[in-house]
């Protein structure tokens, strides 16, 4: 597969995206995006991966925000049209997918870059990351997902303040609000996202797709979150893996999954 934006490499089970517009702080343009979820359709399909990444090139940013060249002079109806394309193709996509999928924040998450690491499942970052939400900054509010999931990570009042102020908080305050999980060094980042996903890869990866739907289903407006947790949760009773989980461990044996 041939991406200009985007590099896409395998190690083991892991699939490592890494957005390659070094010198423009890998803003994410259209065309990134439309790479992006190409890459994410590859990887869906693809049994051989369990587990994705998604990372910055260099080592300045993850991702430095939308590309603001592009949506410079845009009409109402363009920005409208520019946010709601994103959100289905690339944000609520990566939320929703199968496979767990990381975000490893080696820089600047800004803007749309901050955004994309908060659809991720979770997120870890280097000591050197900054983060926020500048957009008030430039006159929009943030357009793909961030006033939603911003508060449902670090509550209203700090996701309010963060997007108020435009500001960007060190990797470590962002640890102590919970917006990452784990803060590292740069040298550190890729070998503990590899140590996580290979802690991830040994369970079940038919029951790690109904426990991210149940999960998100808390957040969908509309949907019992408790009633999608009763489906999946039955659902899992009728999979190879439940049997064999089950059974390796009565048999006093590490399971071995079949994945379905
Ligand atoms: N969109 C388009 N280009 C961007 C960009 C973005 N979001 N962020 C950085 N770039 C480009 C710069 O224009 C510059 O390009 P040039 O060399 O052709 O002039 C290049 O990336 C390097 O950025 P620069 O600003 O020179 O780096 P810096 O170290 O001085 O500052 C930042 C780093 C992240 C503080 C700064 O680039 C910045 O504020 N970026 C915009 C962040 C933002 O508002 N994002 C939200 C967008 S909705």
């Amino acid at each position: 597969m041939n991406f200009e934006n985007i590099l896409l490499s395998q190690k083991e089970a892991l699939a490592i995206i890494t957005i390659n517009r070094p010198k423009k702080l890998n803003a994410l343009n259209k065309a990134t995006i439309e790479e992006l979820h190409e890459a994410f359709q590859v990887l869906d399909k693809d049994s051989s991966v369990k587990v994705i990444v998604i990372t910055g090139s260099g080592e300045k940013a993850f991702v430095a925000g939308a590309d603001i060249s592009e949506f410079a002079h845009f009409t109402v109806d363009n920005g409208g049209k520019l946010a709601a394309k994103g959100q289905e193709m690339l944000f609520n996509y990566i939320e929703n997918f199968s496979k767990p999928v990381i975000a490893a924040v080696n820089g600047f998450a800004l803007g749309g870059g901050l955004e994309l690491a908060m659809a991720c499942h979770f997120r870890v970052a280097s000591d050197n990351a900054k983060m926020g939400l500048p957009e008030v900054s430039l006159g929009v509010i943030p357009g793909y997902g961030g006033t939603q999931r911003l508060p449902q990570l670090i509550g209203k009042g700090n996701a309010m303040e963060l997007i108020m102020t435009a500001g960007m908080i060190s990797a470590e305050k962002a640890a102590a609000l919970g917006l990452v999980n784990y803060v590292t060094t740069l040298e550190e980042l890729m070998p503990l996202v590899e140590k996580l996903a290979g802690k991830i890869m040994r369970n079940s990866s038919v029951a790690i797709s109904a426990a991210i739907k149940a999960v998100n289903a808390n957040f969908e407006d509309g949907v019992d979150g408790f009633e999608v947790e009763i489906s999946e949760f039955g659902n899992c009773f009728g999979t190879e893996d439940f049997r064999e989980g089950t059974t390796a461990f009565l048999e006093k044996r590490k399971a071995n999954f079949p994945g379905r």
